[in-house]
């Protein structure tokens, strides 16, 4: 596999006005709901950071933007470089490329929805696999018990991609497709090319067939380890609320904690870390962060 040398930057797209959540997101995003113990918006921002992308672009609806500024600042905090811009309307996920053309200005890019939360083994090494192709676009893959509110891919027996439906009322696998997409330079061009689909938007899936059809759409399919949420109703917000509670009561350890991503990759000092968290000592995240770091002395730096 060849490895990009143009570093890959981030879009983390938070827009959308959270219609089917009404009342709870009338004063609020969608994305700073709380799963569990965190802001929604955490888990998907982990999961860049997990990639190993730093510098990111946050797409929020207008009205909640400065809500966004507040809760995840200049992103020094955690190493990494946030900046924000809207995306006006609901037009679809595929706007978020071109929104974001000059921010990346020409360079490969990942893309998360920020309601998507992964969970599982060697969930690291995935995302940089996927990151590592220099050239096409590369998906993940994973198996649902019903595929039909999502993106489907349908594989041959080597896993190559034959075909990609947004939403089929008869799916022709279990494979949902999650909202973590990783594209080369090429996306926002293509995404010109595409028409809004019946819904009115322009369709994630539909950038993605045209990289199939250029025979450059991979896929890496999650094993039977992971859990994927989608976390857009009311009940998929407490299934995983609920999943991450188990974990983390269990383990003693958190999901989806960017304090904890950027000091173990040393992107943030334990002095940093520990600066916030004597401004509020009595959170139990912050307890947490304080255990976190004397766990881990090594990383002191
Ligand atoms: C979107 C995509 C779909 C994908 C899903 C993942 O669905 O269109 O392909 O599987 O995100 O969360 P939507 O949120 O628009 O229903």
């Amino acid at each position: 596999m060849q490895v990009n040398q143009r570093h890959r930057k981030g879009i983390l797209l938070a827009g959308g006005n959270g219609t089917r959540l009404h009342p709870l997101t009338i004063g609020i995003s969608k994305h700073l709901l709380p799963v569990y113990d965190k802001p929604m918006i955490y888990y998907s921002l982990s999961l860049l950071m997990l990639a190993d992308v730093r510098e990111i672009l946050v797409i929020t609806c207008p009205k909640n933007q400065s809500n966004f500024q507040d809760l995840l600042g200049d992103g020094s905090q955690w190493g990494i470089e946030l900046s924000y811009t809207v995306q006006d309307q609901p037009n679809g996920i595929a706007e978020a490329l071109v929104i974001a053309e000059d921010f990346l200005a020409g360079s490969p890019s990942c893309l998360v929805l920020g309601d998507n939360l992964l969970y599982g083994h060697n969930l690291t090494s995935y995302l940089k696999q996927a990151s590592a192709q220099i050239e096409g676009a590369t998906i993940l893959a994973c198996h649902v018990n019903d595929p039909s509110a999502f993106g489907v891919v349908e594989l041959d027996e080597n896993d190559k991609p034959i075909s990609i439906t947004e939403k089929p009322a008869n799916p022709t696998s279990h494979n949902a497709v999650p909202g973590i997409y990783f594209y080369d330079e090429n996306a926002p061009a293509m995404v010109s090319k595409l028409v809004p689909s019946s819904r009115g938007e322009l369709e994630i899936t539909d950038l993605n067939r045209l990289y199939l059809q250029q025979g450059k759409l991979d896929v890496c399919l999650l094993n039977r380890g992971f859990a994927w949420f989608d976390t857009g109703t009311h009940s998929s917000i407490n299934e995983a609320s609920d999943f991450i509670k188990a974990i983390e009561k269990r383990m003693g350890l958190k999901i989806g904690c960017p304090e904890e991503i950027a000091y173990l990759k040393r992107w943030v000092s334990a002095e940093t870390i520990l600066a916030n968290v004597q401004t509020n000592p009595n959170s139990d995240y912050n307890k947490y962060l304080q255990f976190m770091v004397n766990q881990n002395p090594d990383n002191h730096q």
